[in-house]
């Protein structure tokens, strides 16, 4: 409950989140602006950019979509633009977009398949810090949280070069916080269990054992919601955070640590 007094933590803030049309993204935008930042809601989809936002708008939030594909370099050099144009600045940026696709013996992964998922899981995510951080550097700061995964934290069996990709992102992370921390960016990393999205709930449906498993596999034998998620990324980006760089933090009801 707000108190007389009380701030919401972003307001004044500017923040961008990538993947924001669906799933955890959706909630990072839901969460941010909920806390009063302006939210510039990054997707490929264009519809579900679109449904985001308006969803914002209708609780009375701001957020504009922006349609960019982030493993284009181009596409992500005017998304940060877009931000700048439309919001007058860039203070928080979350980049949560991700595409994996294939899993299986890495005998049978194909160099097509595995370098498609380090476009999209870890070469995007180097393309957004690269021009999220030119423009923070301009503007004297700024917070930076990116969605890595679990599958980071140990072997993955059968799941190399999504793994191999998130555990990327983790030093991708803590390398550049070490790089900017003294010039006002603090840059962290959350680390997702398995988190309810509608992905996560289509492929449940069809493979119900394994959903029960996963389930199990938390301490908290239950899977997350998008929304729990997006808190712990509201609170990295926040000054309440202000002295946290270079961590990855997993919200994961416990699984990590099993
Ligand atoms: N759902 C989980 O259980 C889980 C677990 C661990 C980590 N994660 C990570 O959390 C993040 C979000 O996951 P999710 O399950 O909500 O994903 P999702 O697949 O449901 O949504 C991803 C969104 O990102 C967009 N997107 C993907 N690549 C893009 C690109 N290059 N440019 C622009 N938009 C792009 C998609 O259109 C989609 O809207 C991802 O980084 C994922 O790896 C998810």
């Amino acid at each position: 409950m707000m108190m007389d007094g009380d701030m919401a933590e972003l307001s004044g803030k500017v923040a961008l989140v990538t993947g924001a049309g669906v799933g955890i993204g959706r909630a990072i935008a839901q969460v941010l602006a909920r806390e009063g930042a302006r939210v510039l809601v990054v997707d490929f989809n264009e519809d579900t950019a679109r449904e985001t936002a308006a969803g914002i708008r209708a609780a009375g939030g701001e957020a504009v979509p922006h349609v960019a594909d982030v493993s284009d370099e181009s596409c992500v050099q005017a998304m940060v633009r877009a931000a700048v144009d439309t919001f007058g600045g860039l203070h928080v940026a979350c980049n949560s977009a991700a595409v994996s696709r294939g899993s299986g013996p890495i005998h049978g992964f194909t160099r097509e398949v595995f370098d498609h998922t380090l476009t999209m899981c870890l070469t995007n995510t180097f393309l957004c810090m690269k021009h999220e951080i030119a423009h923070m550097l301009e503007a004297g700061g700024g917070s930076i949280v990116n969605i890595s995964s679990n599958a980071s934290l140990r072997g993955q069996p059968y799941n190399t070069a999504y793994a191999a990709a998130k555990s990327g992102v983790n030093l991708l992370t803590k390398s550049s916080a070490s790089e900017y921390g003294h010039k006002g960016i603090r840059i962290n990393a959350v680390s997702p269990g398995v988190i309810r999205t509608p992905g996560v709930e289509r492929y449940f449906e069809e493979q119900p054992k394994i959903a029960e498993g996963l389930k199990q596999a938390a301490a908290m034998r239950r899977l997350g919601e998008p929304r729990e998620i997006a808190e712990v990324v509201c609170f990295l980006a926040s000054d309440r955070a202000s002295y946290i760089t270079g961590q990855l933090l997993s919200v994961d009801g416990g699984a990590a640590v099993k």
